[in-house]
C-alpha cells in the first residue's frame, strides 16, 4: 500500500488550521511540518506533533515535505510558491493564486517549466453541489444559458475592520470574498467577455469599496449581474445559504445564484430546477420544479483528496494556476472598469 503523502504547512492562521483538521480526515496524507514565523505557530506545531520552523525554506531543505499546503498572506503566495516549485514540491496555494497578473504569469510559467503542478484553493468547486449544478448546465437541462443573478449580501460586524489592513486599499472585498463567487460563475457559465462596474465605499467609508454593482457578458453570450455589500443586514449569499461553514449561521431556503436559460432555470444552493413539461410552452402553462438531488460532502475536505491524487500525479489540477489567473483578471477587469466608467474586458494571461 503506498504510504501517506507528506504534507507541510505554510501558514498557520485560520485558513491553516482548516486544511490541518481536513487533513487528519484523510487517510492517504499526513502533516509532516508546519512553517510560519508568527507568535502562535510553535505551540500549534507542537499540539500536532510536528517539526516547526520559523522560515519556510529551511523546511523545504530539512523536513523535505512531498507535497505543501500555502495559506500565508496574499502578498506572498506567489514568491513562496515560486520557492517551493523549485524545490520540486507541489503546491496547494490559497486564494487568490496572487495579487497582481504579472506575478501569476511568473508562476504558470514557472509551473510549466519545472513540470510540479499547482492546485488554486478555489474549494468551491469541489463542492458535490457545484458539481451537479456544472452537470445540470453542461448536459443541458437549462437549454442555452441567458441570464445569471448573482448576490453576495451579508452584514460583516465592525470589528472584523479593527485590523488595520483590511481597512486599507489592496484588501477589499472584491479580492477577499466576490473573487470567490466570480471564480464560481466562471466555472458554471462560462468566460466573461467583458464587465461593467460601480463601486461605493458610502456606508463605511474606508480605502475599499463596501458595496459594487457588477454586470457580466459571457463569452457564450449569457449576460449576468452580480451585486455584493458586506454592510447589508441580509440573508443572499454562498456563506449563509450553503452551509459549507458551519461558523455562518445557515440561511437554508435563500439563493445566491439564478441562473435562467431558454429552456429551465436552476436556483444554487438549493439546486431547484424550473421547466415546462414540453417544449414550446409559455407563462400561461404551469412551469414545473424539480428538486435536483446530490450527495453533500466536505469541499475542503475533498480538495485536499484531490490535491493528494495531483501531487502524486494522478490528475490535473481541477483549479491551475492559469485558471485562478483568469479569475484574478477578472476582479482586475471590475476594478478597471469601476474606475474608468467603461466596459472593460478581463487580460488574456
Ligand atoms: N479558501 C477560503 O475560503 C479562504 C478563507 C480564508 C482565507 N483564505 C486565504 O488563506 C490565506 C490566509 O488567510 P487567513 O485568514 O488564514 O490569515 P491569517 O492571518 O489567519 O493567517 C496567515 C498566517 O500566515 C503566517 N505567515 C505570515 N508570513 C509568513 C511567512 N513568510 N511564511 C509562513 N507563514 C507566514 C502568519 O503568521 C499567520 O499565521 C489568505 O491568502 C486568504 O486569502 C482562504
Amino acid at each position: 500500500m503506498t504510504s501517506p503523502l507528506r504534507i507541510a504547512l505554510i501558514g498557520a492562521g485560520v485558513m491553516g488550521r482548516q486544511h490541518h483538521q481536513h487533513l487528519q480526515t484523510l487517510a492517504e496524507a499526513q502533516l509532516c511540518a508546519i512553517a510560519d514565523p508568527g507568535p502562535q505557530a510553535e505551540a500549534f506545531a507542537a499540539e500536532c506533533g510536528v517539526a516547526y520552523f520559523a522560515d519556510y525554506r529551511q523546511m523545504l531543505d530539512e523536513a523535505r515535505p512531498e507535497a505543501v499546503i500555502i495559506a500565508n498572506p496574499n502578498a506572498l503566495h506567489v514568491s513562496t510558491a515560486l520557492d517551493c516549485l523549485a524545490a520540486g514540491v507541489p503546491v496547494l496555494l490559497e486564494k487568490p493564486v496572487g495579487v497582481h497578473l504579472d506575478e501569476v504569469r511568473e508562476l504558470v510559467a514557472a509551473s510549466e517549466r519545472t513540470g510540479v503542478p499547482v492546485l488554486v484553493g478555489h474549494h468551491r468547486r469541489h463542492n458535490p453541489l457545484i458539481a451537479r449544478a456544472r452537470e445540470l448546465i453542461e448536459q443541458g437541462a437549462l437549454g442555452r444559458l441567458t441570464t445569471v443573478t448573482a448576490l453576495w449580501q451579508v452584514q460583516k460586524p465592525d470589528s472584523y475592520y479593527d485590523i488595520p489592513w483590511r481597512r486599507e486599499a489592496g484588501a477589499g472585498m472584491l479580492l477577499t470574498n466576490l473573487i470567490h463567487d466570480l471564480d464560481l460563475l466562471r466555472h458554471l457559465c462560462g468566460e466573461v467577455r467583458q464587465v461593467q462596474a460601480i463601486t461605493s465605499n458610502a456606508v463605511r467609508g474606508f480605502a475599499n469599496e463596501d458595496s459594487v454593482a457588477v454586470l457580466l457578458q459571457f463569452d457564450n453570450g449569457a449576460l449576468g449581474s452580480l451585486t455584493g455589500s458586506d454592510a447589508v443586514a441580509a440573508p443572499w449569499s454562498w456563506e449563509l445559504d450553503s452551509g459549507e461553514n458551519p461558523v455562518y449561521p445557515q440561511q437554508a431556503d435563500q439563493p445566491c445564484y439564478l441562473l435562467a436559460g431558454t429552456r429551465g432555470a436552476l436556483s444554487i444552493p438549493q439546486l431547484k430546477r424550473w421547466h415546462y413539461a414540453e417544449d414550446g410552452a409559455g407563462w400561461h402553462q404551469p412551469l414545473l420544479r424539480t428538486q435536483e438531488t446530490f450527495n453533500a460532502d466536505e469541499a475542503l475536505r475533498l480538495q485536499l483528496q484531490h490535491f493528494v491524487r495531483v501531487a502524486r500525479g494522478q490528475v490535473a489540477p481541477l483549479v491551475s494556476a492559469a485558471d485562478a489567473g483568469r479569475t484574478l483578471a477578472l476582479v482586475e477587469a471590475i476594478r478597471q472598469a469601476a474606475e474608468t466608467g467603461r466596459a472593460c474586458a478581463p487580460q488574456i494571461l
